[in-house]
């Protein structure tokens, strides 16, 4: 039987502990340095000793350990995609992919699943469809993986059972709201069911180190509860938006364990299911028609590409006591204090109008040096005078009026002009034909609209 060890002396010099006084210490040799040591500080002392024991059971590893593997990658047949994520699908992740219904989430994953299932075991698990409708889809979409399995099921347990097994390299569950868990409290799509479905989807996967693909149907409604709600979850959360009506469509990662996230994927959704956009720069601004007031191209960054997107604005003078302030893709702070710094510095009438601002395509821009074309659009539309065809703008409009200039301004100007845009207005660096400076926002709309 092991000797039960209540350390109530301790060596002084060396911090070593006993359970009974010594004349000399027996870890470090010191004399009379031992001493009584309270109950408190002794149930201390035993503590610390458990946990420097525990301590020694954990396996420390170097950081530069060449034995180590880094994380392989699958190639999703999408190099948008792949973009998205960091470069693949990594073994082992757990990825949430949210959007409104019928943006376009299975149609994606079915291009997905078939190029992966052509070399690897994958499970394309549908709570929402039969299997002759996913098998419907693949067959118009082409999609012929050798080894794409379907099932439809919403038992999370059973298919946390084959996500743990390990014998598939990717499953794919279609859709979290539709999944439910036996002895979970509440409706299937509610928070309890959506939260403890996906925890343990997630935990089994983790445990096989199988991929886990988790749709999540977002609802402006909020009547379901969303992606958002599973992002501690999960290793990557990618939200697929754009415009319903329109073919654009734009894939984000809002959260990436495994890669930056202001790398944006474009796509175009055709007859044949999810295309790759030729020229991404130029898709947003496709269908403009340069000769209405109100519309002005502002090259934006996403991630480390430059993409040409047009704002367009709306001014209509009315008697409502609380005239409207509609946005939509641009943030409506941002829009709101434009309109504030038009109003009082330039002197627009514009608390008597309505006033609509628009990103045409489905394009969200979010960074502050859209808000000069944005100044520029509503200027121009409640001058009724259009903006050059061949002009796009770019810079930040301070309170004042002053404008800033934008980052990664050499970028832009290269793709605006690749583009056919031979004016750029703004400040910042660049000389030359076609460059309109302007470090005041009075001054800019005067070189735009005369
Ligand atoms: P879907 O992938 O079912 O959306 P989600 O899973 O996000 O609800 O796609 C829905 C829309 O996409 C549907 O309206 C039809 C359209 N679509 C195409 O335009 N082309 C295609 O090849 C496919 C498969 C769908
Ligand atoms: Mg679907």
């Amino acid at each position: 039987m092991a000797k039960s060890r209540s350390p109530a002396f301790a060596c002084r010099a060396c911090g070593d502990s006993f359970p009974k006084w010594l004349g000399r210490c027996s870890s470090c040799g010191e004399m009379n340095s031992v001493v009584e040591i309270s109950a408190a500080d002794a149930a201390l002392v035993a503590r610390n000793d458990v946990r420097s024991s525990a301590a020694a059971g954990l396996a420390l590893e170097d950081l530069n350990d060449l034995q180590a593997r880094p994380v392989t990658r699958l190639a999703t047949g999408l190099p948008e995609l792949d973009r998205v994520l960091g470069g693949g699908l990594p073994q082992g992740a757990a990825v949430v992919i949210g959007g409104e219904p019928g943006i376009g989430k299975s149609t994606l994953l079915a291009q997905v699943a078939g190029a992966i299932g052509r070399e690897r075991p994958v499970l394309y698990a549908t709570a929402e469809e039969s299997t002759d409708q996913v098998r419907g889809r693949c067959h118009r979409l082409g999609v012929a993986g050798k080894y794409l399995k379907l099932v439809a099921t919403n038992d999370a347990d059973a298919l946390a059972g084959v996500l743990a097994k390990g014998d598939q390299a990717v499953v794919i569950v279609d859709s979290i709201q539709l999944v439910v868990k036996s002895g979970i409290e509440g409706e299937p799509g509610g928070v309890a069911q959506v939260r403890s479905c996906a925890a343990t989807l997630v935990e089994a996967a983790k445990r096989g180190r199988t991929a886990l693909i988790i749709v999540g149907h977002v609802t402006k409604e909020g009547g379901l509860a969303g992606p958002r709600l599973l992002e501690h979850l999960v290793d990557t959360v990618l939200s697929f938006e754009g415009d319903r009506y329109g073919e654009l469509r734009v894939l984000r990662a809002i959260k990436n364990r495994f890669g930056a996230t202001d790398e944006l994927g474009l796509f175009r959704m055709g007859g044949q299911g999810l295309e790759e956009v030729q020229d991404p720069s130029s898709a947003f601004i496709a269908s403009r028609d340069a000769s209405v007031p109100g519309t002005v191209v502002v090259p934006t960054m996403e991630g480390n590409r430059c993409l040409l997107v047009e704002v367009q604005a709306l001014v209509n003078p009315t008697e409502a006591p609380q005239p409207q302030r509609r946005v939509s893709g641009c943030d409506r702070d941002r829009v709101a204090m434009i309109l504030a710094v038009l109003s009082r510095r330039l002197r627009l009438p514009l608390g008597s109008c309505d006033v609509f601002v628009n990103v045409t395509g489905g394009a969200q821009v979010d960074e502050p040096a859209a808000d000069l074309a944005i100044a520029l659009a509503v200027a121009s539309a409640w001058r009724e005078i259009p903006v050059p065809a061949d002009l796009c703008a770019v810079g930040e409009v301070g309170l004042g009026g002053e404008l800033r200039p934008a980052p990664r301004y050499d970028l832009r100007a290269a793709e605006a002009r690749r583009l056919g845009f031979q004016r750029l207005l703004g400040p910042g660096p660049g000389a030359g034909k076609g460059r309109l400076k302007a470090d005041k926002l009075a001054d800019a709309i005067q070189q735009a609209l005369g």
